[in-house]
This record gives C-alpha cells, structure tokens and sequence, in this order.
C-alpha cells in the first residue's frame, strides 16, 4: 500500500468517523476498497489445517466444522482489514480465528461497562520529571506468569490479582500469584449505579478491589485454583496471602500513568479489544479504535520509547500489557499498544487504578 493510498484512507475514516456511530468493524469494512477484500483465499484450506494443528482444534460434526470454516475465512479476511489500518503491529491467524466477533467478545473479554468511572478515591498526582524511558515491571520481578482465563468472560479478575500482586511484591518482596477464583465465586461486589462482579459473565476492577478490601485479602492461587466457571464461594479468612491497602483511579494522563507504574506497581487498566482477536505482535497502533468501548480488563507492566514499525511509520512508543490468554497469544502472552498519540488508543488511558498491599498479610 503505498503513501498515498494510506492517506485517503486515513482521511476517508476520519470523515466516516465524524459522521456517526459505526462500530469499529463496519468502519473498517467500509473504508478497505473491495479488490483489497477479496483476497485469493484459494489457500484458506491450507491455513484452517495448520490452524486446527497449531491449536488442537476438533469440532464436533462436519456441519460444525464447515461452519468454522467460514468463520475462518471471514476471520482472514478482517485479519487482513486489520493489517492495513494497524501497519505497525502484525494481524492474522490466531487461536480466535474460529470464533465469530461476537462469540470472541462474549467468551474471551468480560469487563463490564460502569455508568460512571469517578466512584473511586482519585490518586494524587505524581512529578513527571525523571521518568525512566524505558521501564518494565516483568524484569524486576514483579509479575507471575501469563495465566489464561479460558472461556470465562473473567478478565476483570486476573487484571485485579496482576495488580494485587505487584502491589504486593513491592510491598514485601515476594511474588505469589493471587486466586481468580475466588474473585469468580465469592465477589458479588456492585458499583453506584448497579453494576456487578458476576463471575463469568463479567466485572469491573474497581469493584473487585472493594470486594477484596471487605474479604480482607486473595488466597493464593494454588489454595484456590482456576476453573473457568461460576461456582461455590469457598473462600478461606485464615488463608489470605495478600490484601488491599487502598486502591485509587489514576487520572486521564500519560504521564501520570506511567508515574503512577513506576512508583505504585503494575496498574489494572481497561481497553477496547477489538484489535486483539488478529493481534500477534509488534506495536498495535490502529487509525481508529474507540475508547468508549472498553470491553476488555488487562495489567500494564511497563512502556518502552520506540518499538519495531515499518520505517515510514517511524518508531513507535508503547505500553506493555500483560493478557490473560495464555501464552501462545500475542508477544508470549503480551500486547504492545502504543503510546504518545494525539488521541487516546483503544481506550487505554481511560480507565486506570492504581492499588496498594499491606506490608504484612496475617492479623
Ligand atoms: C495507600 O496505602 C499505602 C500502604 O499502606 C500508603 O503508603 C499510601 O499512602 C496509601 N495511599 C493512599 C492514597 O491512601
């Protein structure tokens, strides 16, 4: 795609932009020119058997599997949308490219949308100067390793326990990895306006840190291991291993988020994962990804000054989100969005808090 055409484009979503309240995929879809739609997917064949290999998937009958099919070849195809509009990461066949968008967003996301996000205690505001220019929570030993939340829309509880646990980590020095699941059974906990935790049919972060605050603390993982799915509280007083201080709302601001981590610890943060189920790496830097539908819950562990991107996209800055996927999705386990836009990308500035753990777990 060369200059110019990358310019029309970006002009044509920008006037698609103004105009209305298109979801980000129609819009994709209406300003990728048709010749560059129907790609040769003579070898889509090719690449569902490599993909049913790579990801040990079996369906149940030929009906299913001819309609994974299609799903798959759709799932090219925006994979291939996606390319164009996010040139500097890369999109293509990942572990989702069975699933439709909806049935993606439905089994693999799960925050919930609050009517107001200014319930919470706000975080002071922290000086700016000296911030590292490169900063990564994961090379001092601050973060448990990729975990996967399955198909459960629980995200809002590992973006919680990935907090926790830095908080925790730098409160004491020792790294334990937090239950989910006890977030998943036992946190019913409601926001102002209704909004509640609810297991695996989603749930906000903020909410969990209340919730956990009033528990008095997570188990560890292995007391109370991950399942996937709703069950009974099981929860244990005399086996809590970490426990909230405080927690608080980092303001919309950069500068104060990347403050915020660097002092405070891994932060819980909100985004749009619309560009996510095509992601396999590099910098995810979308021409249009709203930030009014964050629907997903992820752990930002660091930022770095310039990332990989095609020479005339220059070098990209970007944060490091730690995803609750598994391994085998994205940069092991992680996505890099960029940073430093004019506007907020996806939404990650948007919803941010900062948590802190006693020095000491036991009464
Ligand atoms: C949160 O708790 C930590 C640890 O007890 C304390 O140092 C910090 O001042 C508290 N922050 C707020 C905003 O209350």
């Amino acid at each position: 795609m060369d200059h110019f055409l990358t310019f029309s484009l970006l002009s044509l979503l920008l006037s698609f932009a103004a105009a209305g309240d298109f979801s980000d995929d129609q819009l994709i879809r209406q300003v990728v020119p048709e010749e560059e739609q129907s790609v040769n997917l003579l070898n889509a064949d090719h690449h569902f058997s490599l993909f049913k290999a790579k990801f040990g998937k079996s369906y149940s009958d030929e009906k299913e599997h001819d309609y994974r099919f299609s799903v798959f070849k759709a799932n090219l195809l925006r994979a291939k949308r996606n390319q164009l509009l996010d040139p500097s990461a890369e999109h293509g066949v990942t572990q989702f490219s069975d699933l439709t968008p909806t049935e993606f967003k439905q089994r693999y996301l799960g925050l919930k949308t609050p009517a107001f996000l200014e319930s919470a205690q706000k975080a002071p505001i922290l000086p700016t100067n000296n911030l590292p220019e490169d900063f990564d929570w994961r090379d001092k030993g601050a973060v448990t390793g990729v975990k996967n939340q399955g198909s459960c829309g629980s995200c809002w509880s590992f973006s919680t326990t990935g907090a926790l646990e830095g908080a925790h980590f730098l409160a004491t020095g020792e790294l334990i990895s937090l239950s989910e699941q006890q977030l998943v059974d036992c946190d019913h906990e409601c926001d102002q306006d209704g909004v509640c935790d609810a297991g695996c049919n989603g749930g906000l972060m903020n909410t969990a840190f209340q919730y956990t605050v009033k528990a008095g603390g997570l188990q560890l993982e292995k007391d109370y291991p991950y399942t996937g799915r709703d069950g009974k509280c099981q929860f244990d007083k005399n086996k809590i291993a970490a426990s909230v201080a405080n927690y608080s709302v980092v303001s919309v601001d950069e500068d104060q988020i990347a403050a915020n981590l660097v002092k405070n610890g891994p932060l819980a943060v909100g985004i749009n994962a619309a560009w996510m189920q095509t992601y396999v790496k590099g910098v995810s830097c979308p021409y249009i990804c709203s930030k009014n539908r964050l629907d997903h819950g992820v752990l930002l562990v660091g930022y770095g000054a310039a990332g990989y991107a095609p020479i005339r996209f220059k070098e990209k800055p970007y944060w490091i989100i730690k995803n609750s996927w598994g391994e085998s999705w994205g940069e092991d386990g992680y996505y890099k969005i960029c940073r430093g836009q004019t506007h907020d990308i996806c939404g990650v500035d948007s919803m941010v808090s900062t948590v802190a753990a006693f020095q000491s777990t036991s009464e």
